[in-house]
């Protein structure tokens, strides 16, 4: 068994780190064949192979918990094998069934008990499910042949200082996806067209990369590689794109902002708007909400200050408390999007 005896389990990073084993399962011939167990961190892979060279390569990630009652709670992860046989659409891969995803998030978090932080210190097992086209060609068209993984990490807070504010910078210069582009679904090439807006911002002291929308630079789009929410009158706003990831903690967050009470809009918001939100925040797996602090247009001079006092705001504070709760079950999972194992 890895050494467990040496992680600093309330410092973790979001990074990663080693693990037992990790699951695999490999499309051939037309069909999907038994989980099998890994103890190797490295997949040998052909040299043509399609992820290579075309980017048929999708990803996927969400949470496994150590709660308060001793059990372990996983969030939604039929909602991530969903979106991961939206994204194999997207770019004409093999789709893994959802019985067969959800059979290897449990046996890769089970073989990998050890590694599921303690409760108390707020870090958790992040389970990352990859495919990929692993059958050779040298004309662009999809390969025969896929191989599905998943590998555990134990993670801390996605930005250093957890549930807090956070700056950040409209970058103008590069765009992440195109509208009908491959933003919607999760694969690497978006991550690789956001590196250097990412980057950018960095160099300029900002946590992350705002996106407007490619095609008029007018509508908000995403919040480095998050959704984006704002909050003002009681409702919850969020964009209406066909550039964004559908986010699986936007969609949690939508449905918790309704059970107390508030209005939700899915709609364009154009950039001026944000000078009107009370409060705004990115949401995503990782952090659940990351507070904006305030979001500079650099290029044009505007600067929309979202916390006054630089704190997350109330209704923030309450969605993230709820949010975190239902993951550690120590508020009631009505909407049936936990899944407990006894391990
Ligand atoms: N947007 C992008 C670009 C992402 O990479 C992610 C992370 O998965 C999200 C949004 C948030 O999605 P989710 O809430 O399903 O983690
Ligand atoms: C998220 O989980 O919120 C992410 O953005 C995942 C990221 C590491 C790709």
């Amino acid at each position: 068994m890895s050494e467990t005896a040496n992680i600093d389990w309330a410092n973790l990073p979001f990074g990663y780190m080693p693990s037992d084993y990790n699951v695999r399962v490999y499309y051939r011939n037309g069909k999907w064949g038994e989980i099998e167990v890994s103890s190797s961190d490295t997949i040998n892979i052909h040299m043509a192979a399609t992820c290579l060279h075309y980017g048929q390569e999708a990803f996927e990630g969400l949470k496994a918990f150590r709660c308060p009652d001793g059990k372990v709670r996983v969030f939604r992860m039929e909602e991530n094998a969903k979106r991961l046989q939206n994204t194999c659409r997207g770019v004409m891969m093999a789709e893994l069934p959802t019985d067969i995803f959800c059979e290897m998030v449990k046996k890769v978090i089970s073989l990998n008990t050890h590694l599921i932080p303690p409760y108390e210190t707020g870090a958790a097992l992040y389970v990352r499910p990859l495919l990929i086209g692993t059958g050779p060609q040298v004309g662009v068209r999809p390969a025969d042949e896929y191989l599905c993984l998943m590998f555990v990490c134990p993670v801390g807070p996605y930005f250093k200082g957890g549930f807090n504010t956070n700056n950040y910078m409209i970058v103008r210069e590069y765009d992440r996806a195109a509208p009908l582009g491959t933003g919607t679904f999760k694969v690497g090439g978006n991550y690789a067209a956001s590196l250097r807006a990412n980057h950018l911002a960095h160099e300029r002291g900002y946590a992350g990369e705002f996106y407007l929308d490619a095609k008029e630079k007018k509508y908000i789009d995403e919040c480095g590689a998050a959704n984006f929410f704002g909050i003002k009158n009681n409702t919850y706003i969020t964009p209406k794109s066909s550039s964004v990831l559908p986010s699986i903690t936007n969609k949690t967050l939508q449905q918790l902002a309704l059970d107390l009470g508030m209005k939700v809009e899915c709609r364009p918001i154009p950039e001026e708007e944000l000078a009107t939100f009370e409060e705004a925040g990115g949401c995503g797996t990782a952090a659940v909400i990351s507070p904006i602090g305030k979001i500079d247009d650099v290029a044009e001079g505007k600067s929309y200050v979202i916390s006054k006092d630089g704190k997350p705001g109330p209704i923030s504070t309450r969605l993230y408390n709820l949010y975190r709760g239902i993951q550690y079950g120590t508020e009631p999972d009505t909407h049936g999007w936990v899944t407990i194992l006894d391990l």
